[in-house]
């Protein structure tokens, strides 16, 4: 339900996708309350949360979706990515099997969101260097072959997380 009242000159809608555990949740939460949990616990279903934003003098109020990385929580899709401009492709940097599923994540993305739609990859958790099996060469390849922004970021020591939210708010603009 939208107040009437509120003032923004775009609502557009994101959501965050990727295995269970690479930072969805973490993301969101930093993002949109500056808040991080070191026992942040597994999505059940669907969750939203919003923050609203001034790109290049214009307001936009972003609503972002997040769902459950693991398949038995996960009753939607067509509901959740209807309607999305702009979408958050996350992996772990430490976790190699996280990357791998990329390609799961982007084809049930492509299947079931517009052409158009804006997507960053993610390679979360970049405070974990000692721990990283994925080279930032490796994520800036996948994200270059399939046409995505890229970014690493870390939502415990908030690094690059607002400046990721914002590059894909003002490429959708
Ligand atoms: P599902 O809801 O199961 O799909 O998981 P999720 O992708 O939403 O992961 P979540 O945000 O719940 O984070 C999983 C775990 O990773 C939690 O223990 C977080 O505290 C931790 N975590 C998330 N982001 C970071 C990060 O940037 N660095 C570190 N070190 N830990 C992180």
């Amino acid at each position: 339900v939208y107040k009437l009242d509120e003032n923004y000159d775009y609502l557009f809608k994101l959501v965050v996708i990727g295995d269970s555990g690479v930072g969805k949740t973490s993301l969101l939460s930093r993002f949109t309350k500056n808040e991080f949990s070191f026992n942040s616990r597994s999505t059940i279903g669907v969750e939203f949360s919003t923050r609203t934003i001034r790109v290049q003098n214009k307001i936009i109020k972003a609503q972002i979706w997040d769902t459950a990385g693991q398949e038995r929580y996960r009753a939607v899709t067509h509901a959740y990515y209807r309607g999305a401009v702009g979408a958050m492709l996350v992996y772990d940097i430490k976790n190699y099997e996280s990357f791998v599923n990329l390609e799961r994540w982007l084809k049930e993305l492509r299947q079931h969101s517009d052409p158009d739609i804006v997507i960053m990859l993610i390679g979360n958790k970049a405070d974990l260097r000692h721990l990283r099996c994925i080279s930032i060469e490796e994520g800036s390849g996948f994200a270059e072959k399939e046409k995505t922004f890229f970014m690493e970021t870390s939502a415990l020591e908030d690094s690059n997380v607002e400046a990721a939210f914002i590059e894909v708010l003002s490429q959708i603009y």
